[in-house]
């Protein structure tokens, strides 16, 4: 193909993905599978790698993200990204709706529109392409978040149409769908992190993420209800919504005229309801005046428009008694107190259970068995205690004493400084952590090991087949087709997936051991870094906290999994069982003598290989690493995120600076 071939090729994919991910994400019409989108998109990727000159910041393949962003810049806002006044009554808005009529007389419309609860954002256009994306801040001045919106899909980096002005701001809301949401939590919790309280500080903590790849994982999504510019193609609100419809905004349909103030009132009482219905949420309507002249002639107070109001719903109640509290054990150890309610109707569906999140909670509340509860729905999905009525207190009820020991195992709890959960740290002996250890092990994500689910490793715990994951390579036909429910060829399959999982690469096997707080980014951060579980155990705790995307906590955690003898017990079953438990590409590794006598300091994060690797591979080869530059290094071996005083100092010393392909020729 040629260059002009591929410059036009380009193009067309571009705009083709463009309008795929439109009918997707912003209109939720797709027209191809998913299968077939793929394909153009692996079209694209592999073009613009071919022909780099044609890839744009603004092409759909790097929705994907990649980019990794140390500190957030501040940027100062053209236009003040102001608040709204609150109303909660009917009353508050019709104080609101008379101040209007004084001030403008009776000759307006309002549109009613939904009030998303997530978090604001103010999206820069130029010649219709987006230039940059800003979170509120303190409404003068917010965080330059570009690199993290642009993996959100139903935001247009580039406008359809052509009648857009040269430059505008569109502001809007970032949101997480309550099923994302929900996704994020179970990983949370499956890795030992305590999950997010609501949907919108979920979207606020992803939108501050360093790793963009990160942030595409999510999947937030964003509404955008409102444009600014010095000179706007129209004269209202609606239409302006309508033209950022047109333009390839994902603007919510749910948005309506009102002549009156009753119509006003119909459409809060209407969402009252029917925001159960939602797969996002929201926390109360907006109100705004709809002709742009007039919201001119109203004006602003120091804080919010005069044109607009929010009405804020209350959030969903009950009153119940609580029976008792019982005490979950997750995967990791970590202990959840559970209110165990009488069955109470919330928002449309009976609620038995609440949330009581950790000690100080329990604490906080003094709640008591027997106590008569408020039970709340905000935006949270699981509803939570948030008072008591005490003077429905039993007179003899007695302050609730916090359990010291292990529900399931009988262990002596801990609780870490600055950590609100108590663990029961009997990690390789505690049932709940054992079975929950190798249903993560088996899990999707992990060794995706079909037909091995929840119920049959409980049996197979039952009836002492499976003690750890490593038993599981023990596990014979004979033992497996005597279980319930398993027929011959469940039992095959299962031994078959088990074999299976021999071929799978080592940062997965990382992920799949179960180490808290190792998510499948950072496994596959550390597995890339040290190249091999060996390397890790070999770490020290400074030298493990040197590994990308991993901190003083994870690198603790590590530290001591891999010290922990029933651990290496079972890393070496699972090892002699044929997993893989190494990335390093031993057999491939050059060994030699081509750099003896020479001195490298490696710096920086590698695409192909770990930094240990390379400085394995330096070593096999007769080189030597040393860790500070001088006038004795003969290379500085540079990845990508090396600190400047490096680069610097080995350019003042003229040491010769190479990349990881250069090294790899020098091998050849
Ligand atoms: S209009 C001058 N419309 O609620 C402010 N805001 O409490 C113009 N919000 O700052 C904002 N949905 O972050 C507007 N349909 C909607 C909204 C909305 C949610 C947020 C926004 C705003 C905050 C005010």
């Amino acid at each position: 193909m040629t260059a002009l071939e591929a410059e036009k090729r380009i193009a067309q994919l571009v705009h083709e993905i463009d309008q795929h991910n439109y009918r997707y994400y912003v209109l939720s019409d797709p027209s191809i599978s998913d299968f077939d989108f793929d394909v153009l998109l692996q079209e694209l990727i592999k073009l613009e790698t071919q022909f780099p000159q044609f890839l744009s910041s603004n092409s759909p393949s790097q929705r994907v993200g990649g980019q990794v962003t140390k500190e957030f810049v501040t940027v100062k806002h053209k236009f003040p990204m102001m608040s709204l006044g609150n109303t909660y009554s009917q009353d508050e808005l019709k104080d609101f709706d008379d101040r209007i009529r004084k001030a403008i007389g009776n000759e307006f419309e309002y549109v009613c529109e939904l009030k998303f609860d997530g978090v604001a954002i103010g999206l820069t256009y130029h010649n219709g392409t987006l230039v940059r994306a800003v979170t509120r801040g303190d409404g003068v001045q917010g965080d330059d978040v570009t690199a993290n919106v642009k993996t959100i899909r139903s935001i247009p980096l580039q406008l359809k149409g052509d009648n857009h002005p040269i430059e505008f701001e569109i502001r809007g809301e970032i949101i997480l769908d309550k099923k994302s949401f929900d996704r994020i939590n179970r990983d949370r919790l499956d890795i030992g992190e305590t999950p997010f309280a609501n949907p919108r500080n979920s979207a606020s903590g992803t939108l501050k993420l360093q790793d963009s790849a990160e942030v595409a994982k999510r999947k937030l999504d964003c509404f955008l209800y409102a444009l600014y510019g010095d000179d706007l193609p129209f004269n209202s609100h609606d239409e302006g919504l309508k033209k950022a419809a047109e333009w390839g905004f994902k603007i919510s349909s749910h948005y309506k005229l009102c002549s009156s103030l009753q119509h006003v009132f119909d459409f809060i009482d209407y969402w009252e309801t029917e925001r159960q219905h939602l797969d996002f949420d929201i926390d109360g309507i907006v109100i705004k005046v709809n002709n742009y002249r007039q919201q001119e002639e109203l004006g602003f107070t120091a804080k919010s428009p005069r044109w607009a109001i929010s009405y804020k719903y209350k959030a969903q109640s009950a009153i119940t008694v609580l029976n008792s509290v019982s005490y979950q054990v997750g995967r990791t150890g970590a202990i959840t107190p559970v209110a165990n309610l009488e069955p109470v109707l919330l928002a449309g569906t009976i609620v038995k259970r609440a949330s009581l999140h950790n000690a100080d909670q329990i604490e906080k509340l003094d709640i008591r068995a027997g106590d008569t509860v408020f039970v709340e729905k905000g935006g949270e999905i699981i509803p939570k205690i948030t008072g008591v009525d005490t003077t429905k207190r039993n007179e003899t009820s007695k302050h609730l004493q916090y359990i010291t020991q292990c529900p399931e195992c009988g262990t002596e709890l801990v609780r870490k400084e600055g950590e609100a959960q108590h663990y029961c740290p009997n990690e390789t002996g505690c049932p709940p952590q054992i079975k929950g250890k190798i249903v993560h092990f088996t899990s999707r994500k992990a060794m995706n090991i079909d037909g091995l689910g929840a119920e049959t490793i409980e049996l197979l715990f039952e009836k002492g087949l499976a003690k750890n994951i490593a038993d599981l390579y023990d596990l014979k036909k004979e033992q497996l087709v005597v279980l319930e429910r398993m027929g011959e060829r469940s039992a095959s399959n299962i031994l078959e997936g088990l074999e299976k999982t021999k071929e799978i690469p080592f940062e997965r096997v990382l992920f799949a051991i179960g180490i808290r707080y190792v998510g499948d980014t950072v496994a596959k951060k550390v597995a890339r870094y040290f190249g091999s579980y060996n390397k890790i155990e070999q770490a020290s705790l400074e030298q493990l906290a040197e590994a990308p995307e991993v901190g003083g906590k994870i690198a603790e955690s590590i530290f001591t999994f891999v010290r922990n003898t029933v651990n290496a017990e079972v890393v070496r079953r699972l090892e002699k069982a044929g997993l893989q438990m190494s990335a390093l590409h031993d057999e491939n590794m050059p060994m030699g003598h081509k750099l003896k006598g020479l001195s490298f300091v490696v710096t920086g994060v590698f695409d192909k290989f770990g930094r240990e690797e390379l400085k394995s591979m330096i070593e096999n080869n007769g080189g030597k690493n040393s860790s500070a530059v001088s006038a004795k290094t003969s290379f500085l071996l540079a990845g990508s995120d090396c600190g400047p005083s490096k680069l610097e100092k080995a350019e003042k010393l003229k040491v010769k600076i190479i990349s990881e392909d250069d090294l790899i020729k020098m091998l050849e």
